[in-house]
């Protein structure tokens, strides 16, 4: 049997779970410094078991040791901005939490593959890599299969179709610049540009840019889980089972679309030995520009970083934030 570990049992972390759970795929092991809740997420969902035939593991703990020997690690760990906090703070907070996370699960699981799915996703994808040191083909950010699903839903929506027959690409950052190609997305293989005009396709990929934005301003308080959860399912599914998969995920370019050493949304087949190969489209002028702001945007944002981090080494660990749960800032990510 496979083991997956998820660290912070919130949302996003036990709905990602939830699926896996149903699949039967891997043993899970959710980890959060409230172990309670992670024990009481894990009590709760393996007595779906009978009802939904999820047959494997299930463990709750605040321990890593618990994670001994995972196939794949997923960090979700993570807070939310609050009033009066400035995207600053929550960029080195969040960075102590996730490198503290994967500091602590590379020990007990050196062959992991690491999926990262705290914000801001890119800069917290290359940072476990930096962490870890591992090969780059073994840590990839979930991003890219949540905002293509977005757009296919809203594709499927507009056209009143089923989403089954959409399928669309969402390249780039996972923030304001990510890049939805509309060239690229297509309904059974007819491109949308030949099934949707010109301003209502434009809205729909303005839509999808703001789609975490949208989902924040409905529920007040906490962010998206359901497709962000079922999007980490189906990454895990694809590296174990060798999958072979085509999925935009957040992985490093070393060369490819120009792009030199950057985590960044690009179309990516996804297997046993997690990014198996990075796809290279023909992107027209327009897209380029997109994808090549978008890893501006990603670069400067990790030299702010590492300026943030540098002077005041002490950057906040999960212990300095108790009064806080991974779970509940999990669930209350910006988008
Ligand atoms: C979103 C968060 C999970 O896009 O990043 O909803």
């Amino acid at each position: 049997m496979f083991k997956v570990t998820i660290i912070g049992a919130g949302n996003v972390g036990t709905t990602a779970g939830q699926y896996l759970h149903m699949r039967g795929i891997a043993d899970l092991v959710f980890i959060d410094i409230n172990e309670e809740m992670a024990k009481g997420k894990a009590l709760d969902l393996s007595q779906t078991a009978s009802i939904s035939s999820g047959s494997a593991g299930l463990l709750g703990t605040s321990s890593y040791g618990e994670s001994a020997d995972s196939d794949i690690v997923v960090i979700t760990a993570g807070i939310a901005r609050k009033p009066n906090m400035s995207r600053d703070d929550l960029l080195s907070i969040n960075a102590g939490i996730v490198s503290q996370a994967a500091k602590e699960a590379i020990k007990y699981s050196p062959n992991a593959i690491f999926i990262v799915v705290t914000n801001p996703l890119d800069i917290m994808t290359d940072l476990v890599q930096k962490t870890t040191q591992l090969d780059s083909k073994r840590v990839l950010g979930m991003a890219g299969v949540l905002d293509s699903a977005r757009l296919e839903a809203f594709i499927a929506a507009h056209l009143q179709i089923s989403p089954a027959d959409v399928r669309a690409m969402v390249l780039g950052g996972h923030g304001d610049l990510m890049v939805p190609l509309k060239r690229h997305s297509s309904v059974k293989g007819i491109p949308v540009t030949e099934l949707i005009e010109a301003e209502a396709l434009h809205k729909i990929m303005e839509r999808t840019r703001n789609g975490g934005a949208e989902i924040v301003s409905l529920l007040k308080s906490g962010s998206a889980y359901y497709a962000p959860g079922a999007s980490v399912a189906q990454m895990v599914e694809a590296i174990l089972l060798d999958e072979q998969r085509l999925l935009p995920c957040c992985v490093k370019a070393s060369g490819q679309y120009g792009l030199q050493d950057i985590y960044i949304g690009l179309p990516a087949i996804v297997g046993r030995n997690g990014v198996e190969k990075i796809v290279e489209l023909a992107l027209n002028e327009e897209e380029s520009r997109a994808l090549a702001a978008s890893a501006q945007s990603i670069a400067d944002n990790i030299a702010l970083l590492e300026s943030l981090r540098q002077p005041k080494p002490q950057a906040p660990s999960e212990t300095d934030n108790k009064e806080e749960t991974a779970a509940e800032a999990d669930s209350q990510k910006s988008s």
